[in-house]
């Protein structure tokens, strides 16, 4: 047995670079807002946007030897239900059942809320007792919030004077410390045996409103932040995170990892931003003048970053193997997407019309958005085929060199 004062940060040799990306099997997350193996992120969004969901995806398909989730003053029957699935789900790496890595800190809405507080530093604690043995541990919290909310209330038991929306001035600190036991270390126990823990915790802002102060505290600490979009869940795109209010600020940490699988990741994900953001500030003109009123090169961009939207971004978590995806899969698809781009663009230049491209069968019968459906590479790699082929008989009929 261990014992462990649970408030106090568990020693290690020294802190080290972060490395390799958490994996997670989410496209929105590993591609374009990743966190590091030892990194911290958080999670913000108003009810029913998706925080546990996007959480639960985590749990079950990161690629860290230990999971730990807490259940933090939120429904019980969604614990339960994680409770009673996890044993049947299989770690698609090791094929050993889910639960036997996990660890889950039940602490649901009708529990006591000084143990709400406690059971985010009890979940912190085993998460570095695993690390001390040299695993990469991965931490959900869901939700902090609760957890701020229990602050809230002891200070006020013990007539603390309140600072902002009645939390006592400590809020900020308390986070920070919270997040600051997260890292990639040398343990204590051996000069060779490096460990990580890596913290992802949601937020809830009453009513959606970002700038309430868990939420902005916990936005200064993280190192990712997948901002949820009540809009996007309305629409139902899902995972509904931002792209445009979103931040990692691992990219460069994670650059060498995804090098190996795809020399151009950076560039490719560098120009589907870009194109994303540009398609945010043509739809506003786009809502006042007509969409076919644009310029040709315009209606491209929103083409592209409709597809972007749609064959990428959109992911379902019930779905068998939309579920997860495999890296190599996730920047495979994006190359076809960006190549697409790349190749229509000089169609359009060449006064190729958007709606001839637009009705091309790759596109129009959905091939370029079935990729995420069908399992392993094969189909990606007909369909950048297809698009391929049949972009350039376009580009024949009216004479332009591809
Ligand atoms: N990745 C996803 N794929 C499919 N549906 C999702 C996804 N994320 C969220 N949803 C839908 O949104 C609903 C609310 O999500 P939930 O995680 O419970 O929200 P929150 O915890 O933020 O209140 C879910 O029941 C589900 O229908
Ligand atoms: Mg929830």
């Amino acid at each position: 047995m261990q014992e462990w004062p649970v408030r106090k940060p568990r020693p290690y040799k020294k802190r080290i670079q972060l490395t390799e990306p958490l994996i997670t099997g989410q496209r929105v997350i590993d591609t374009f807002f990743p966190i590091a193996k030892g990194g911290t992120a958080a999670i913000p969004g108003g009810f029913g946007t998706g925080k546990t969901v996007t959480l639960q995806q985590f749990a079950k398909w990161c690629d860290a030897d230990i999971v730990i989730y807490i259940g933090c003053g939120e429904r019980g029957n969604e614990m339960a239900e994680a409770l009673s699935e996890f044993p049947e789900l299989e770690d698609p790496r090791t094929g050993m059942k889910l639960i036997h890595r996990s660890v889950f800190i039940a602490n649901v809405s009708n529990l006591p809320v000084n143990a709400r507080e406690a059971s985010i530093y009890t979940g912190v604690t085993i998460g570095e007792y695993f690390r001390d043995q040299g695993y990469h541990v991965a931490l959900m919290a869901d939700s902090t919030s609760r957890w701020a909310e229990a602050l809230r209330n002891i200070a006020g038991l013990l007539e603390e004077i309140p600072v902002e929306r009645g939390f006592p001035a400590y809020l900020g600190e308390r986070i920070g410390k919270f997040y600051e036991r997260a890292g990639r270390v040398v343990t204590l126990g051996s000069e060779h045996r490096v460990g990580s823990l890596s913290i992802l915790g949601a937020v809830s802002p009453p009513g959606g409103d970002f700038s309430e102060p868990v939420t902005s505290l916990t936005s200064r600490f993280v190192g990712t932040l997948w901002a949820l979009d009540t809009e996007l869940a309305y629409k139902r795109h899902f995972p509904a995170i931002n792209w445009l209010k979103s931040f990692s600020r691992y990219i460069d940490l994670v650059r060498e990892f995804w090098f190996k699988i795809d020399k151009e990741w950076f560039d490719l994900r560098l120009e589907a931003m870009k194109i994303l953001e540009e398609a945010s500030e043509i739809e506003h003109i786009a809502r006042m003048v007509g969409e076919k009123a644009l310029p040709e090169e315009q209606r491209l961009i929103l083409l592209a970053a409709e597809i972007i939207r749609e064959a990428f971004l959109i992911q379902n978590a019930f779905h068998e193997v939309d579920t997860y995806c495999l890296p190599e899969k996730q920047v495979r698809m994006l190359r076809v997407i960006v190549e697409f781009y790349r190749l229509a663009k000089r169609l359009v230049e060449s006064k190729v019309p958007i709606d001839l491209i637009r009705e091309l069968p790759f596109i129009k019968r959905g091939h370029i958005y079935n990729m995420r459906f069908e399992p392993g590479l094969e189909f990606v790699d007909w369909v950048a085929k297809e698009m391929r082929r049949q972009l350039s008989e376009l580009a024949k009929k009216y004479e332009v060199e591809l």
